[in-house]
């Protein structure tokens, strides 16, 4: 194997190394979702009868999602996702308007649950279900298991 021959095998094999920017990104990006599932572990508690319905801490989780997706769009780049250190998946580029797509849903019926909680005698399990079918319709498609 002639030198550069070698050097391309070397690059090829060596995973791209995510400059501080970038990590930054990644950092900023999971710190995020940290405390959006943190919430959401709040409230599909009450969803499930495991936590009892308290209107307070219900509102206070779904107004803290509904903020922090209104932030998610801003921790993507696309020099951010692919790379070591995320499970953000490429596809993040390729599918974009699916992205884009999924991104609006999950701010829109993040909203419409903080707004159903207002007042309410009893926790909204439609509102809620429709906000955790985007969770999961954005990690089948743009996040690594
Ligand atoms: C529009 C896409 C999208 C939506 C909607 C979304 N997620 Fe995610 N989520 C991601 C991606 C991409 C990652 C991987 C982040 C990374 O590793 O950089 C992630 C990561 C996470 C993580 C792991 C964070 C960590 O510690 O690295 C949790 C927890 C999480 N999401 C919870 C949720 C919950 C709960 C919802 C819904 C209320 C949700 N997500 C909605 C795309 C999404």
């Amino acid at each position: 194997m002639n030198k550069s021959v070698l050097a391309l095998a070397l690059l090829v094999a060596t995973p791209v190394l995510a400059n501080e920017e970038v990590e930054r990104t990644i950092d900023y990006r999971q710190s995020v979702y940290t405390v959006v599932g943190k919430q959401m572990g709040t409230l599909a508690g009450m969803a499930r009868g495991r936590i009892d319905y308290n209107q307070p801490a219900a509102q206070l989780a779904a107004d803290t999602i509904a903020q922090l997706a209104l932030v998610a769009p801003h921790t993507f780049s696309d020099e951010s996702v692919g790379v070591d250190g995320t499970d953000a998946l490429v596809a993040y580029q390729t599918d974009r308007a699916d992205f884009d797509t999924v991104m609006e849903e999950f701010q829109a019926t993040s909203a419409t649950l903080a707004l159903a909680l207002d007042d309410a005698d009893e926790f909204p399990r439609r509102e809620f279900g429709a906000m955790a079918q985007t969770c999961k319709g954005c990690h089948d498609q743009f996040k690594a298991d």
